[in-house]
């Protein structure tokens, strides 16, 4: 980053990586000071491809505009594997993008925007440290950027706001601040502040280093024009945007200094307030400045949870988690790869780890980093990174890799599905595929698959989104060469279900064996048709817990 365009935002963060390490921690400490690892949350359609595009280039991991998304509609390439989603033009899969920028390695998860792949968002989020929301002026905040929203807060992921699509005439920016607060229930800090809007649009200033950043429409170029100004009562701002603009943001940033503290790292790092940024994606305005304030904000890689303790990044021994699998990234091999985040210490290729869910070892002989398109093998990974291990079906969601140490991270959970479905093979010739073929998609969390307790044969498929059913029918066919078809069952409530009194749980199962389902993981969930039966079977079993996610379930249990 030019230093003389860098922010002022307090403490400012330690970049240096030094070239002569004495000892390893140090080298760990260096490396985790130079990591950011977010990923961007949004409601479809409010810009996150576009800044994700921008964000590339500056990074230098792309080098053409328009290689995110090739074309009008087919929203593609880099950060969409699957033949369904470019069909779709929706981002299905979380895919990983690395790049450097600003003495900072940058880990950008990609995250699936439509609504029926929650669950491979929310997995998305517990691999990160913090989170970009873009919102688009024109309709303020929408519903999946509350979802997203709420499990951020959950975890206390700070989330940094990007205003889009200042060039078009959208809602007044105070009216957004008051809508951003009131319904995600975050405070605002504005960050910058814009200047005109729509055809007025003419630029942002920005309120820390009290710049003024000017706009010419239809420019996808750099360097943006940067007027030094000496605050809001300079007479080059009347110069630059006109007497009418400029009275109008003298008056505003009056009252935003009224109104609201001025930005403060600490309260974002808790996730408790949100700097907020005006710009146009479409129009590379604002994105800059965004991502050098990012660089200089945005929090090193985190401690995370375990059921057993809180595992934090300088710990010398190496822990990870895997939060996604994917099949045939490249349909050229048919490979699959776990991804998995580092949370500790230094991972190493060729070397014995423990897996801890399977108790056995396993030696990762060509680990690769995600640097855009391109996936290269590395010798080495740090916390905040994250790798992609090959599987040969060794892995599932939630996997933990430790140097021996028995852990097992939170906050990487099935939701209950709300949609069932009995799967039934419809091509008996390929049974072998078929069966291959349901497994593996369920491992990587494409649908979630059950067996019925008086009928371990039968399969039953639940999944949030109806869309994830057509995603492993087509994969089903395009991947495995096999086929299925689905038939209707009467449940739609889900439980994963425990007790304390070991008796007590095996004895309900027992006496509801018809609505008792067995997981991937060998947990019980129990199925209900209706709101009232299953209140009803609660207050008659008040030994047994109810949980909606399987992240409750004490995996030791
Ligand atoms: P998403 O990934 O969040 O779904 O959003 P995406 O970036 O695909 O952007 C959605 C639409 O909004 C695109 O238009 C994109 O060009 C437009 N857009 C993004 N940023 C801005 C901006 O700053 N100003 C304006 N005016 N538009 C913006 P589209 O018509 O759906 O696609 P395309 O035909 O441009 O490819």
């Amino acid at each position: 980053m030019d230093e003389s365009r860098a922010f002022f935002y307090g403490p400012s963060v330690d970049r240096r990586v030094s070239t002569e390490y004495p000892d390893r921690m140090t080298e760990l400490t260096s490396q985790i000071h130079s990591r950011l690892t977010f990923a961007i949350i949004s409601h479809p359609d409010a810009g996150k491809t576009t800044i994700t595009e921008k964000l590339l280039l500056f990074g230098g991991a792309i080098h053409i505009a328009g290689a995110v998304k090739s074309g009008k509609g087919a929203k593609a390439a880099v950060s969409d594997f699957m033949k369904m989603e470019k069909e779709r033009g929706i981002s299905i899969s979380t895919s990983v993008m690395g790049f450097e920028y600003g003495g900072r390695k940058i880990n950008l998860l990609d995250t699936p925007g439509h609504a029926d792949f929650s669950e491979d968002t929310y997995r998305g989020l517990s691999a990160v440290d913090s989170a970009l929301m873009v919102i688009d002026s024109v309709k303020g905040v929408e519903e999946r950027t509350r979802q997203l929203c709420v499990v951020c807060r959950m975890r206390s992921t700070p989330i940094a706001t990007f205003v889009n699509k200042l060039d078009r005439e959208g809602k007044d920016p105070v009216e957004l601040l008051d809508e951003i607060e009131r319904e995600l229930a975050v405070e605002v800090r504005p960050v910058s502040w814009p200047v005109g809007q729509g055809k007025l649009f003419r630029g942002v200033y920005n309120l820390v280093d009290g710049k003024l950043y000017l706009f010419r429409a239809g420019q996808d170029q750099l360097p943006v024009d940067v007027v030094e100004i000496d605050g809001v009562n300079d007479p080059r701002l009347d110069e630059a945007v006109g007497a009418s603009l400029a009275r109008r943001l003298r008056e505003d940033v009056e009252m935003l200094s009224g109104v609201y503290p001025p930005f403060d790292r600490a309260d974002y790092l808790a996730g408790k307030a949100t700097p907020v940024f005006f710009g146009s994606a479409l129009n590379n305005f604002g994105v800059r400045e965004l991502l050098d304030a990012l660089v200089s904000i945005a929090p090193y890689p985190t401690p995370k949870e375990a059921e057993e303790r809180q595992v934090a990044p300088e710990e010398a021994k190496f822990t990870g988690f895997v939060f996604k699998i994917h099949a045939n990234m490249n349909p050229k091999h048919r490979d699959r790869i776990a991804f998995l985040r580092v949370v500790s210490g230094r991972f190493e290729r060729n070397t014995l780890y423990y897996h801890v869910r399977s108790d056995r070892s396993f030696r990762a002989a060509n680990p690769t980093a995600f640097m855009s398109q391109d996936r290269e093998i590395i010798d080495e990974a740090w916390p905040g990174d994250i790798i992609g291990l090959h599987d040969t079906g060794a892995f599932k969601i939630g996997d933990t890799l430790t140097e021996g140490e028995s852990v097992n991270f939170k906050g990487i959970p099935s939701f209950a599905p709300q949609i069932f479905r009995t799967i039934v093979n419809a091509d008996p010739q390929k049974e072998k595929q078929y069966h291959k073929g349901l497994n593996q998609l369920a491992e990587e969390g494409v649908v979630q698959i059950f067996s019925k307790l008086h009928q371990p044969n039968a399969r039953v498929i639940g999944v949030v989104g109806q869309l994830q059913l057509e995603v492993l029918q087509s994969r089903l066919e395009n991947e495995y060469g096999a086929a299925c078809r689905y038939e209707p069952i009467d449940l739609s409530i889900a439980h994963w279900i425990t007790a304390d009194d070991k008796k007590a749980l095996r004895d309900f199962v027992d006496a509801n064996s018809r609505r008792v389902l067995v997981d991937i993981r060998e947990n019980f969930v129990f199925v209900s048709d209706s709101e009232w039966s299953l209140d009803r079977t609660r207050q008659n079993n008040p030994a047994i817990r109810f949980y909606s996610t399987s992240e409750m379930i004490d995996r030791r249990a």
